[in-house]
């Protein structure tokens, strides 16, 4: 689908280039010409090779770690592009970091979520595509559009086309609910939820199980999988409740600390992730393990949509 006119150009910085490329693949365009490099002494420096003067520009950066390089080269890019003319920018965020932090539960904290948000306005963002966000209401934290995109379609077309018999979705936590009913819906499965509590960052424990699992091939359903603390320990009681076989999937594959390592010793067999961060190197090494599926036709769709001002909301796919 050429563009007329050399209107629409897409970016990227160094969060995940490759995915902006799968984007750009989808979208017959070549990949806009920007330099990111950084000064010695670690300061970022981009130049926009190219005229970008009243053109609608899209820059691809998902903050996922390292998270403030990430952030912080996504907001030098748009200030560049802003001071390059360019007619609107959109940040197309498939990972939103500092989501964690969207509302005060304890004294003397921030909410990061919205110094983020805050941070992308101020720097000249005229608005934003992005994609499961950690928590919908971050939306209303700009006061600009926001697209947000799931990647539940993706996800759960791999799954209806494996058609696995007498399958039950589960959440591994109590707010994943939602996710986990239109995963079960589509997939005609039954459906039940962990009673996951989360002791810090990196422990969770799992109390309960609601729902008939045992005998039953499962689908752990989860936004994210940052320690593999929530999908692991749910994935052990779920087999000593009886289940068969344990499938997971998840939007973004963070894989930290001892993330790898604890999937590895879990009894779930395989997990399917998204692109929407790079999957790094210890969780490659789960090998035939993760399977990553692109996101890069529905983002792309969805920066064609945006450019040519056509509805987006049937992308959406209600969760
Ligand atoms: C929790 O609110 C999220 O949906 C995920 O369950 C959580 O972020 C996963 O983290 P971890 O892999 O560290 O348990």
């Amino acid at each position: 689908m050429p563009f007329p006119e050399d209107d629409l150009k897409i970016f990227t910085c160094n969060g995940h280039p490759e995915l902006a490329r799968r984007m750009c693949d989808y979208l017959q365009l070549p990949l806009g010409d920007a330099s990111v490099s950084r000064f010695p002494d670690g300061e970022i420096n981009i130049k926009i090779n190219e005229d970008v003067r009243g053109r609608d520009i899209f820059i691809v950066q998902p903050t996922s770690p390292p998270v403030n390089e990430n952030l912080m080269e996504l907001l030098v890019m748009v200030d560049a592009a802003r001071r390059s003319s360019a007619r609107r920018i959109t940040a197309v965020i498939p990972y939103y970091g500092y989501a964690r932090k969207d509302r005060k539960e304890e004294g003397r904290v921030p909410i990061t979520a919205k110094l983020v948000a805050n941070l992308l306005v101020k720097a000249g963002v005229d608005r934003v595509l992005a994609l499961d966000l950690h928590a919908t209401q971050i939306q209303g934290f700009f006061d600009i559009p926001l697209d947000h995109l799931f990647s539940f379609p993706v996800l759960c077309n791999h799954f209806q086309e494996l058609n696995i018999p007498d399958l039950v979705v589960a959440t591994p936590d109590v707010g994943g609910i939602r996710m986990a009913r239109a995963f079960s819906n589509v997939l005609k499965a039954g459906l039940a939820v962990v009673d996951k509590r989360r002791l810090s960052p990196e422990e969770s424990s799992v109390g309960f199980i609601i729902g008939e699992v045992a005998d039953r091939n499962i689908l752990l359903v989860d936004d994210m999988i940052t320690t593999g603390g929530s999908l692991s320990a749910a994935a052990v009681v779920l087999k000593e409740k009886g289940a068969r076989q344990i499938f997971a999937a998840a939007a973004h594959p963070v894989f930290c600390g001892p993330a790898v390592e604890r999937i590895a010793a879990s009894p779930i067999s395989k997990i399917v992730v998204t692109d929407s961060i790079p999957l790094n190197s210890k969780a490659q090494a789960l090998g035939d393990r993760i399977q990553v599926l692109t996101v890069s036709k529905l983002l792309g769709e969805a920066v064609h949509r945006i450019h040519m001002n056509e509805s987006v909301s049937s992308l959406f796919m209600k969760q």
